[in-house]
């Protein structure tokens, strides 16, 4: 019978214990035993693993956070590092390795395929979004809405004082949180890298809006969803250049970690259990080296290079209505 391995690498998101969760019960139903590695591919190098049955599922779909732990590992970018992992692996006669995780956790993955045999599946789980071949990646939803609560709860301040707020929301290198949190939260303008074109350009557009709002309605509130990594010297630097610009006070706040954790919403749930399942019936299968997604609300499998190689654009639904909603505000 198969034996089947799995860990959480990278950046973790909320729904990863629920992924677990769902892997657990599909290896059982199959009669395939299940090891979990730690600390994501520090695990593997180190021959740091659990063994997993049905008793780690319980109170698991709600938690956050991942009970392998994560970590980025540097040290599997190397050759020994991977050939380590290889042998481990052996060793403990694993068929198929299950990794959870993002961009970087997949190119790991490709990595140690240049040196094991065996069969590699990956899950997208990270809040970023940022993996092509798939709608979502289990953690963004719930990263969403911690983001949107915090946004609410800036505008009753902002607000109260008809100040300016910058918020920055994670995304590393992509805009999917921060525009839909903008959207989400009604924030008064979003900056996000797909859309940026230079300084001086976003600046100019939040400054025409603000006199806009500011002429018809005296003075007001105005809150600007950052992506992170976006603005050439961070939040600071955007908050003095605006504040200089406007003559007005301009707060800003950084998301930061909050937005990895809590208990995933029931979205992050559903996608983590059913990417779970799938992975599990895909053993028994030759689909090598693929990322389970979905799309469209069907399962797919997607090569992995694929999954970082192409490219994933914003959705053109969220980018014009956001664009209609920034332009027309009271
Ligand atoms: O990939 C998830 C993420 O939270 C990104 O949004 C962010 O840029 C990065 O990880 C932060 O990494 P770290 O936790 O290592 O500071």
């Amino acid at each position: 019978s198969k034996r089947v391995a799995v860990l959480t690498s990278g950046g973790d998101a909320p729904g990863m214990n629920a992924c677990i969760r769902a892997i657990v019960i599909a290896c059982e139903h199959l009669g395939y035993a299940l090891i979990g590695y730690q600390h994501g591919y520090n695990g593997l190098i180190n021959q740091e693993y659990e063994s997993l049955s049905l008793n780690a599922t319980h109170n698991l779909i709600q938690q956050g956070g991942t009970i392998l732990h994560s970590a980025r590992c540097e040290a599997f970018k190397s050759v020994q590092g991977a050939k380590d992992a290889a042998r481990n692996l052996n060793t403990l006669g694993i068929d198929t390795l299950i990794v959870i995780g993002g961009d970087g956790s997949f190119r790991g993955a490709e990595h140690l395929s240049q040196y094991w045999p065996g069969q590699i599946l990956g899950i997208p789980g990270t809040i970023d979004n940022d993996v092509a071949g798939c709608d979502a990646t289990v953690g963004y939803y719930t990263a969403i809405d911690t983001a949107v609560s915090s946004i609410d709860k800036v505008r009753d301040t902002a607000d109260a004082f008809e100040r300016i707020f910058l918020v920055e929301v994670m995304g590393r290198h992509a805009g999917f949180l921060a525009l839909n949190a903008a959207l989400a939260s009604a924030a008064d303008y979003v900056i996000v890298p797909e859309l940026f074109e230079s300084e001086d350009a976003e600046l100019k557009s939040i400054a025409a809006q603000i006199e806009a709002r500011r002429q018809l309605k005296g003075p007001v509130s105005f809150i600007v969803v950052v992506a992170e990594n976006v603005w050439p010297g961070g939040l600071s630097t955007l908050a003095e250049r605006l504040s200089s610009q406007m003559q007005s006070e301009v707060r800003p706040v950084t998301l930061g970690h909050v937005q990895r954790g809590g208990s995933p919403v029931s979205q992050d749930r559903l996608l983590a259990t059913k990417l779970g399942t799938h992975a599990v019936a895909l053993v028994e299968t030759d689909k090598n080296k693929v990322m389970v997604g979905e799309v469209n609300h069907k399962p797919v499998e997607v090569p992995l290079k694929a999954t970082w190689e192409n490219n994933k654009p914003l959705d053109d639904c969220s980018l014009s209505t956001m664009r209609i909603t920034m332009n027309n505000r009271y």
